[in-house]
């Protein structure tokens, strides 16, 4: 199984990103968390930003929308030709029929859920989607630690992901680090989001291999 790490570079210096987003070239896709000051109490990029960010990097971007309205608003995201654009479950009015917008504009579609949100409803229409991000932390905010209770919905996602036999990516964010990435991709993670794990290191490069590697050994021991 093929796992992928995520910087998320709220953890950047948001001065020099495109010297910071140098700093982390053997990632695999650049995660963005775009928050609107009303779904979480932060306000970082709007979609001009999001395009700019394209240009100074070749890896495909991994839009993680923190806003409140995404059926207005995702769809703009997406024509910026972001990778993958990612909504709120929560905030959604109508999560299938913007998924289908998403795709049809050419972006992946992912759908999100809050440390408190049930994920049975949405093992339901997985099918619609390209990603579901479980939220290991309150979002808003970087460098929190992962709530431990919010890993049991990674379980009941990969038992139906395998199940349905469905090509959708389980995706982790917040407070994934290298001392508990391998435990998390043991219970079914594949896509791994670090924000402070990765740009609080001294050597970037050297811990992204570091979660590389301790995340493929939690897949091998999958049971
Ligand atoms: C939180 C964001 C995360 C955050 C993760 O709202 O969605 O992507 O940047 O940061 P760490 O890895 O430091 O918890
Ligand atoms: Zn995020």
């Amino acid at each position: 199984m093929t796992v992928r790490i995520n910087p998320s570079i709220l953890s950047a210096d948001f001065a020099n990103f495109e010297s910071e987003l140098a700093t982390i070239a053997t990632s695999d896709l650049i995660h963005v968390d775009v928050m609107d000051n009303h779904f979480v109490p932060n306000l970082t990029f709007g979609q001009q930003m999001v395009a700019r960010l394209q240009q100074v990097t070749p890896k495909p971007l991994d839009l993680h929308l923190m806003i409140e309205n995404p059926d207005r608003w995702a769809p703009q995201f997406a024509e910026t030709g972001a990778f993958s654009v990612t909504f709120h479950a929560e905030a959604a009015e109508d999560a299938v029929g913007l998924a289908r917008k998403l795709r049809a504009i050419g972006a992946r579609a992912g759908i999100a859920i809050k440390p408190n949100t049930d994920v049975e409803p949405y093992l339901e229409i997985l099918s619609e989607f390209d990603q579901l991000l479980v939220m290991t932390v309150e979002p808003g905010f970087g460098g929190q630690s992962l709530i431990e209770h919010t890993l049991s919905k990674v379980t009941k996602a990969r038992r139906r992901i395998d199940a349905e036999k469905l090509d959708v990516w389980l995706q982790v964010d917040g407070g994934i680090d290298a001392g508990n990435i391998e435990r998390v991709a043991e219970l079914g993670a594949d896509t791994f989001v670090a924000g402070s794990a990765v740009f609080k290191a001294e050597d970037r490069a050297l811990r992204i291999d570091l979660l590389r590697r301790s995340a493929e050994k939690g897949c091998q021991h999958r049971h």
